[in-house]
């Protein structure tokens, strides 16, 4: 192949037309309606970042301007979901971020898009279950029963916390809850997408009361002085990191990001939803709006509660309660918890397997295994499966809980490209029919691409590091595997 036919190829296009053609047929049971697909946007959303992260973000950076952070956290992801929405309702496909880049960049951006999305759908359900495992420990001892640590971490983890106590390492450790909770998620996710559907429901009404119950409850604790000043003045760290000021506003937005991830989740769903073009984009916006006005209020709450710097950094909101002499929330905060964190793992699997299925249905991953759809649940059967073993597996045997970074930044660069898409997709078509329009569309797109870059800049280095040498791993299965079997490739050639 000449050289410049080689670099053509790399960035070769699947025509919309082709998408809007795989879409009549998606071999998925179309059974999500308008508000269940809603529902499942907040149940991915909403999960550990908003009862653990606003501690460190309000104690070390914001104050109370806390919910500034959110406010601007959650104007970059309106940013990423206007684009997300208009993209679902041209190509309403499973693919997402993948399929949508592979309609505009190439062949080439689209496989390190969908790759990417490994970290942030695989990756994060695996750190989630590792993080539920904790809060499941704390709902148990809250009712006096202890387990051996032995058997609630991993190997790693186990020996770390052996030494502390001044004990030998265990011969045996293994994070069993996490275990169990992968394979009860994958046990939902396989029966069809129904099941799913009405647990995720059960587990956000649960959720967003205990939220409500928050900020409701917190309302009768309220000490107006608590948010005075609002925005604390700038400190300066010995290593020279910024606190508080609009400086540390900026650092806890990029910290709580990770609080709004899911919503995106949403439109991997298109290929099982009712009337995919309109409902869509419809439930990516209202999940985000909606989790972005109780943000707020939490935020809000919990600094007007207690002085920001009491608040604890890894139990914020029951600390803010105990605080304000009201303990026994602890019990409801961590039950909410515990059943929150569920439906987050549900729907990131759930993204994860739509999106490794419609890379199959391009040839660029097996199709025996990534494209089959079980005959009865008319689910991504052995996917699920594979998929769920590797999370289980890794959440008993690995110490993963500093991942979330790298969840952050994956997620970043796939609303880095949807946007980009979007600006490219309308200059290059722009009388495609388009039932959802991003309003302003080249202020938001590119203003998309920049805010999201900006804050991928702001993460720190060995996780940019471990990010790179991630991509890398992918261009070797692209070139070595994948570019050689992709379908589109393989029409051209014939
Ligand atoms: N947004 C999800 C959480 O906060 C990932 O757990």
């Amino acid at each position: 192949m000449a050289d410049s036919e080689f670099w053509r190829s790399l960035f070769r296009t699947k025509p919309v037309e082709v998408y809007q053609e795989e879409a009549q047929r998606t071999g998925l049971r179309r059974a999500l309606g308008r508000w269940s697909l809603v529902s499942l946007g907040i149940g991915a959303i909403i999960g550990g970042g908003i009862f653990t992260l606003t501690g460190v973000a309000a104690k070390l950076y914001a104050g109370p301007a806390l919910a500034l952070s959110f406010l601007i956290a959650g104007f970059a992801c309106l940013l990423a979901a206007l684009a997300y929405a208009e993209f679902a309702s041209i190509v309403p496909v499973e693919g997402s971020a993948y399929a949508y880049s592979y309609a505009t960049v190439g062949e080439l951006v689209a496989w390190l898009i969908g790759w990417n999305l490994i970290l942030e759908y695989m990756m994060g359900a695996t750190t989630v279950a590792v993080a539920w495992s904790g809060y499941f420990e704390k709902l148990l001892h809250l009712f006096g029963i202890e387990v051996p640590y032995w058997l609630m971490n991993d190997p790693f983890t186990a020996a770390k916390k052996a030494r502390e106590l001044g004990l030998e390492p265990p011969t045996f450790a293994a994070n069993i809850p996490g275990f169990l909770i992968s394979w009860i998620v994958v046990s939902i996710l396989i029966r069809g997408i129904k099941e799913t559907a009405s647990t995720n429901n059960l587990i956000v009404f649960i959720k967003v009361g205990a939220v409500l119950f928050v900020i409701l409850a917190g309302l009768f604790f309220l000490n107006p002085a608590n948010w005075k000043p609002f925005i604390p003045a700038p400190e300066v760290d010995a290593a020279g990191n910024i606190h508080y000021g609009w400086a540390g506003i900026f650092t806890a937005a990029t910290i709580v990001f990770f609080a709004y991830i899911g919503f995106d989740a949403v439109s991997t769903q298109a290929g099982e939803a009712i009337n995919p073009r309109k409902d869509v984009p419809f439930a990516i916006i209202a999940s985000l709006l909606i989790t972005t006005v109780l943000y707020i209020g939490v935020s809000l709450v919990l600094t007007g509660m207690v002085p920001y710097k009491s608040l604890d950094e890894r139990a914020p909101v029951a600390s803010a309660f105990a605080g304000a002499g009201v303990g026994w929330a602890t019990y409801i905060i961590t039950f909410a918890a515990v059943a929150g964190l569920i439906s987050v793992m549900m729907v990131m699997l759930l993204g994860q397997t739509r999106i490794f299925l419609a890379m199959a249905k391009d040839g660029l991953l097996p199709a025996g295994i990534f494209g089959y759809i079980h005959p009865r649940f008319k689910t991504p059967f052995r996917s699920t499966l594979l998929v769920g073993a590797i999370m289980s597996l890794t959440a008993t045997f690995v110490p993963i809980v500093n991942v979330s970074e790298l969840t952050s930044l994956g997620t970043l660069l796939a609303f880095t490209l949807v946007s980009l898409s979007v600006f490219l997709l309308r200059i290059r078509q722009p009388d495609l029919e388009r039932p959802y329009k991003v309003p302003l569309w080249q202020v938001v797109s590119l203003g998309g691409v920049a805010v999201n870059i900006f804050l991928m800049s702001q993460a720190r280095k060995e996780n940019l590091r471990a990010f790179a040498i991630w991509a890398v791993v992918g261009l070797l299965v692209y070139f070595l595997y994948s570019r050689r079997r992709s379908r589109l490739q393989r029409s051209i050639s014939d």
